[in-house]
């Protein structure tokens, strides 16, 4: 197979600038990280270890298989609103027992572990992972149910919680739950709708109702113990299958139980060579433009994520602003579509609708790397039938069945967001780069788009156009779609699944190669009618 070769030079000026551009917002994000890992803070920290209890990251570290990899899914969701950093959830791939579990785990040092609407966001991507993927799902439990401070956000989209979670039991993905304390109101149908659960004697309470609620409805004076304690519903409601004596053997026996699932991978293994890139994986922080308007060879990221750097470009003569082609990653076969150079036109188009029908043939995965402007506009194009061959890539990419792994490196604006795979079309996994931005264009022309129509109106209404407020409504349009579509401001909405350190991206593809791998990998039978 052929072998890719690199043009990189790490001292050159363009590298050193984009490598220190890449380092600042590393830095940020690992402020953010720091910030997260502590929780609530050290108050409430400090508060729920008097108690006797294990943080929600110490929870899943015992879980988790010694040395085992944890691939932590979308952590800075809710960054820069009013919710807490994270959903207060934790929600990740790990290896129990040797199998890949999807694992989410309240944080009941942030608000009593209630539930936001970013927490419910990030729960339902869970669970969507876990069926599509077919890993089981085990939860954490420790949580005062909704967050009642935005409850008019989160009670009615909330039900799909508990409604997914019996869906995934029908589907045959095993779902666990061990609750470790309060699991108060809509909370306790976690445990509800799981296949296993295991409650901690002192810790678990695990009801509809608190003593208050229940005096406030009923009358009835009660104690948490009867009224939802581990004992009891271990041994009198049945609610609780494992009796757990503390936090440790609630987690053991979590093992045991995902131990015994018989889970196995419908293989076969990966069959590739899974030797490391020729080139080091730290030049990535040089290769990705500071600037997105200087576009980047997306083969120099290849060259140091692909097996051996070996690549075997398919049609490379034709529609070169993509480049398509098939190379492996930890052994895991992949066929690439990559953006060279910004723009999408007709020829790339329809060679990315080939090359997708192609992958579902040969029932490959596909791995889109984003860095795209959109498709191109004008005369000509319309002229030439742009929108007909940006609709066959939408249609391939939405009708393909293989699974579909996205990373953001770059700029993914427009329906080319969509056409490379974007988060409305379903990809089993999408990351970004600390440099990625995303958004329905670019800030310069959302704002002049603005402008124009504006001129335009006032013309037709006969009214003098004032410049002075246009600059100023385009400084601000610009501002805002500049805040709105950095990679933050997008995982904050939970609109990937986790912005990735560009050099840990061969560790992150492979991980999520794997876990896709845990369900069978089956191209389309058919695709929808292409406009010919
Ligand atoms: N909604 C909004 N905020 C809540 C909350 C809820 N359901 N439950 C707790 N919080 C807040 C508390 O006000 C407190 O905020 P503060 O520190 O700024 O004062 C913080 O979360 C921690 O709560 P606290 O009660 O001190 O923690 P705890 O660990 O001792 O107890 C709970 C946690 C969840 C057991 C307890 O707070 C509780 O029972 N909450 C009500 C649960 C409930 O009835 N939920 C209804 C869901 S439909």
């Amino acid at each position: 197979m052929p072998v890719l070769s690199s043009s990189f030079d790490p001292a050159a000026d363009s590298a050193v600038e984009n490598r220190r551009a890449a380092e600042r917002r590393l830095d940020e994000i690992a402020a953010l990280l720091e910030q997260l890992n502590a929780g609530g803070g050290l108050r409430y920290t400090e508060r729920h270890r008097a108690r006797g209890k294990l943080t929600a990251r110490e929870r899943i570290e015992l879980l988790l298989d010694a040395d085992g990899p944890f691939l932590e899914l979308m952590p800075l969701i809710g960054w820069g609103t009013d919710h807490p950093l994270g959903g207060s959830i934790v929600c990740g791939i790990g290896v129990v027992e040797g199998v890949e579990c999807v694992i989410c785990a309240n944080d009941p040092t942030v608000r009593g572990g209630t539930m936001n609407p970013y927490t419910m966001r990030k729960l339902l991507r869970a669970m969507e992972i876990a069926r599509d993927n077919r890993l089981p799902l085990v939860n954490l439990v420790e949580s005062g149910g909704a967050d009642l401070s935005s409850q008019a956000e989160l009670f009615v989209p909330g039900g799909a919680m508990f409604r997914n979670l019996t869906r995934l039991s029908a589907a045959g993905v095993p779902t666990i739950a061990l609750v470790f304390g309060n699991s108060t109101a809509g909370g306790a149908y976690i445990p509800g709708m799981c296949d296993y659960t295991v409650f901690v004697d002192g810790g678990a309470k695990v009801f509809l109702g608190g003593p208050p609620l229940v005096k406030m409805a009923t009358g009835e004076e009660s104690e948490d113990e009867e009224l939802g304690g581990a004992a009891m519903h271990s041994r009198t409601s049945g609610l609780s299958d494992y009796l757990a004596a503390d936090e440790a053997d609630a987690l053991r026996i979590g093992r045991e139980i995902v131990a015994n699932l018989n889970v196995r991978k419908p293989g076969p293994p990966p069959a590739g060579r899974s030797d490391d890139p020729l080139y080091d994986s730290q030049d990535l922080l040089g290769v990705a433009s500071a600037d997105l308007r200087v576009p980047f060879d997306p083969r120099e990221v290849l060259a140091r994520v692909l097996d051996g750097s070996r690549y075997e470009e398919f049609k490379p003569l034709y529609g070169s602003a993509l480049t398509t082609g098939w190379g492996t990653v930890h052994g895991y076969p992949v066929g690439v579509l990559a953006n060279v150079r910004g723009v999408l036109f007709s020829e790339e188009a329809q060679k990315a609708a080939q090359f997708i029908q192609l992958a579902n043939r040969r029932h490959v995965p596909l791995l889109f790397l984003h860095n795209t402007t959109g498709f191109m506009v004008g005369r000509d194009y319309e002229q030439g039938g742009i929108i007909k061959h940006g609709a066959h890539m939408i249609n391939a990419v939405s009708n393909s069945t293989v699974p579909h792994i996205g990373l953001i490196v770059g700029a993914s604006y427009g329906a080319a967001h969509y056409a490379m795979a974007g988060r409305a079309y379903a990809p089993r996994f999408l990351f970004s780069w600390p440099s990625a931005q995303s958004a329905v264009m670019g800030p310069q022309q959302l704002a002049g788009v603005l402008s124009i129509v504006a001129r335009a109106s006032a013309q037709g209404r006969g009214a003098v156009f004032d410049e002075e407020a246009d600059a100023r409504m385009r400084a601000s349009v610009v501002a805002q779609i500049e805040s709105e579509q950095s990679a933050l401001a997008n995982t904050a909405r939970g609109y990937d699944d986790g912005i990735i350190d560009p050099r840990d991206t061969r560790t992150v593809l492979g991980l999520a190669l794997s876990a896709v791998h845990s369900a069978p990998v089956r191209g389309a039978d058919g695709f929808g009618v292409f406009r010919l």
